[in-house]
């Protein structure tokens, strides 16, 4: 059976971490599982990273296309997710999707648009959002430190996890949807993400 599990939230959520706390579980249960992140390390995504760095200046419908392109770079190249996933083995996505159909809407780009443009991404077996407050992810965010990147202002975020809200409810979209809260400990959340998975 494919096992193709997506995390998903804001930007200070605690996704990356809660990958690999997940990652690091299934390896001792014995199962390979491969993690690949959105924005991904290949060469679009480098790009995508400098604009949501301020880096680069990129057009909001570029950047739409670039999250689109980057994400069929990573599933279909020779080592991608759809070969892993070929191959029998678990593949955790940082990220997917869901985010640019929340974040890139949030810069006001078409929803139906997003759609097409995305079109030919394979859908998760499970998506794990972690549901952690605006003003909670804007305290993480800031404890950080550096510099405040694209999305990370609080009325974009504000706006994204609005979106996020209106997505969940569609399961083609995620798959089997596990919503866990955020506001915990990342050892509490990370047991109850086990528990599910
Ligand atoms: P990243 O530094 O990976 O964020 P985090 O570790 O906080 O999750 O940067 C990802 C950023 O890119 C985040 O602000 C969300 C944004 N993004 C989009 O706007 N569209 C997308 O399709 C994806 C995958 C990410």
């Amino acid at each position: 059976m494919r096992r193709f599990v997506v995390f998903e939230g804001l930007d200070g959520a605690g996704t990356t971490t809660q990958v690999a706390l997940l990652r690091d579980e299934l390896a001792r249960r014995g199962i390979a599982a491969e993690t690949s992140n959105e924005p991904s390390n290949g060469p679009i995504g480098s790009a995508l990273r400098a604009a949501i760095e301020g880096r680069l200046r990129l057009d909001p419908v570029a950047l739409a296309l670039g999250f689109a392109a980057d994400r069929a770079d990573h599933l279909f190249k020779e080592d991608g997710v759809v070969a892993t996933l070929d191959a029998g083995r678990w593949v955790l996505s940082d990220r997917y999707v869901l985010s640019s159909l929340a974040y890139q809407a949030s810069l006001g780009i078409d929803a139906a648009w997003l759609r097409e443009i995305n079109a030919f991404a394979i859908p998760p077996d499970a998506t794990i959002f972690i549901d952690t407050p605006v003003e909670l992810c804007l305290e993480r965010i800031s404890a950080r430190g550096g510099h405040i990147e694209l999305f990370e202002g609080r009325e974009r975020l504000r706006a994204v996890a609005e979106l996020y809200q209106g997505l969940l409810v569609d399961e083609r979209l995620t798959g089997r949807l596990i919503h866990v809260d955020g506001a915990r400990s990342v050892d509490s959340i990370a047991q109850e993400i086990r528990e599910q998975i």
